[in-house]
């Protein structure tokens, strides 16, 4: 028998459930415009080598992919970024930069299911492309914490955790990593909080870390915890590595966002991608996974063959946001609804039923007509149930005077109209 489930790790999206995510996307959208930025899309299937990276990258293990009929290798994008660089690169002598671009694109990733992690999300993408300097930064921090107040949520319930993974080069380059061994040992910092130490040194010692270094690393990870004041004494001579997180700091104090920043140091995020400022958002009372994760990328178009171009941008997902808001509270209670519920009480009321809805809807109205001929009541109860404001009921006595009945539904009262001024003025 066909299975009725959704593939595991999907969702359908109900009319309520659609009402939920179109108010979330309507919130993501409006703020991009309101900052400035332009939307694009491209194709969910993307060539599966755009995500094919060497440093070990967890998304790249994630991939739904396959061969098409024509023998080449495809994947459903598992994140918007790869394509932003991809039609970035395609049209980079004509587009003027820097770019304020932003997306909602569906993304796939076979992902161990957890609380928060499906395995299709929808993620709200906003990126800076072409802007070096940290104004880039505070542009979408600032996006991203004033859509969250259009959702009820302050500083008081999330905190957006800031690194600059410049530190985290300085920390290694002090302790005697190579460069060239950086990102692939970023790559691993980042699970600390899912693997044993044990593991987690273990998977380090495969980089080449020796335990000195090991030594070192984890009692940077436990000054960093401690206070970022202690971070600077660990970096020798990189210590200047912190300066661009003071100054972002700053600059986010000056447009009144400082309340929502946390400095950490331990945040690393887990696309080797990243180059310097990285941050997630997550909720103080440390419930959930993380509810948006971005940073800085300025090398992911010259990794594609392209010249090196800055970018910085983030993901928020639609997933935990979503049990955020409903654990607070916070969603809001959406129903469905309409201005007229047309009802006509007999088949041969059919065609002007149709006409009577059809004008309703030129004159700007939302209109629905049902054509099950109930009787009164039960026909009433109907249109309060499709959130009908008012219903124009085409009772026969006054329709053969050229007259229709309109019921407003929460006052429950009736006015006896003429069809055809109601028609050509329904309010
Ligand atoms: P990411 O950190 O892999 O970044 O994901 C960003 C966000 O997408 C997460 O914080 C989470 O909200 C959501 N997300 C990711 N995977 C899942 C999942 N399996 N289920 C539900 N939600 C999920 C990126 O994807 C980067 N491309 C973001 C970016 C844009 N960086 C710069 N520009």
């Amino acid at each position: 028998m066909t299975t009725l489930q959704p593939v595991r790790g999907t969702r359908d999206f109900y009319p309520e459930e659609m009402r939920v995510r179109n108010w979330l996307f309507d919130i993501w959208r409006q703020t991009s415009l309101r900052f400035g930025f332009e939307e694009y899309d491209a194709c969910v299937l993307e060539s599966e080598d755009l995500y094919i990276r060497k440093a070990g990258d967890e998304i790249t293990e994630q991939l739904y992919s396959f061969e098409d009929k024509g023998g080449r290798r495809i994947a459903l994008r598992p994140e918007m970024t790869p394509s932003l660089a991809r039609l970035i690169l395609q049209r980079k002598n004509t587009l003027s930069f820097p770019l304020k671009w932003f997306t909602i694109p569906q993304c796939f990733r076979y992902e161990r299911m957890t609380r928060g992690r499906k395995r299709e999300h929808y993620q709200w993408n906003l990126d800076v492309v072409g802007q070096p300097d940290l104004t880039a930064e505070v542009e979408v921090i600032s996006a991203l914490l004033t859509s969250l107040e259009k959702t009820g949520l302050d500083a008081s319930h999330v905190e957006l955790r800031v690194n600059d993974r410049q530190i985290l080069n300085g920390l290694l380059s002090n302790i005697g990593i190579p460069e060239d061994r950086h990102t692939e040992a970023m790559v691993v910092i980042d699970k600390r909080e899912k693997l044993s130490p044990e593991v987690l040194d273990q998977l380090l010692r495969d980089v080449g870390l020796d335990n000195d270094q090991l030594d070192k690393l984890n009692a940077f990870f436990s000054a960093a915890e401690e206070s970022f004041a202690e971070v600077g004494r660990h970096l020798g001579s990189h210590g200047a590595a912190t300066e661009g997180l003071l100054r972002l700091l700053e600059l986010l104090q000056g447009v009144g966002l400082r309340d929502y920043i946390t400095i950490d140091c331990t945040v690393v995020r887990g696309l080797s991608y990243y180059t310097g400022t990285v941050f997630e958002l997550r909720d103080r009372a440390g419930k959930f996974r993380s509810i948006c994760g971005g940073g800085r990328y300025d090398s992911l178009l010259s990794a594609f063959g392209g010249e090196s171009i800055p970018a910085i941008g983030f993901g928020f997902g639609d997933v935990v946001i979503q049990e955020l808001l409903a654990e607070l509270k916070l969603l809001p209670e959406l129903t469905h609804d309409i201005d007229f519920a047309v009802l006509p009480f007999s088949e041969q009321q059919a065609p002007v039923a149709l006409e009577v809805a059809q004008r309703l809807r030129g004159a700007g109205f939302r209109a629905g007509s049902d054509f099950s001929y109930r009787k009164l009541g039960r026909a009433l109860q109907r249109a309060s149930e499709i959130g009908a404001r008012k219903a124009v009921l085409l009772l026969p006595e006054e329709l053969e005077r050229g007259e229709l009945v309109v019921r407003d539904m929460a006052a429950r009262t009736e006015v006896r109209v003429d069809k055809e001024a109601f028609l050509n003025d329904p309010e």
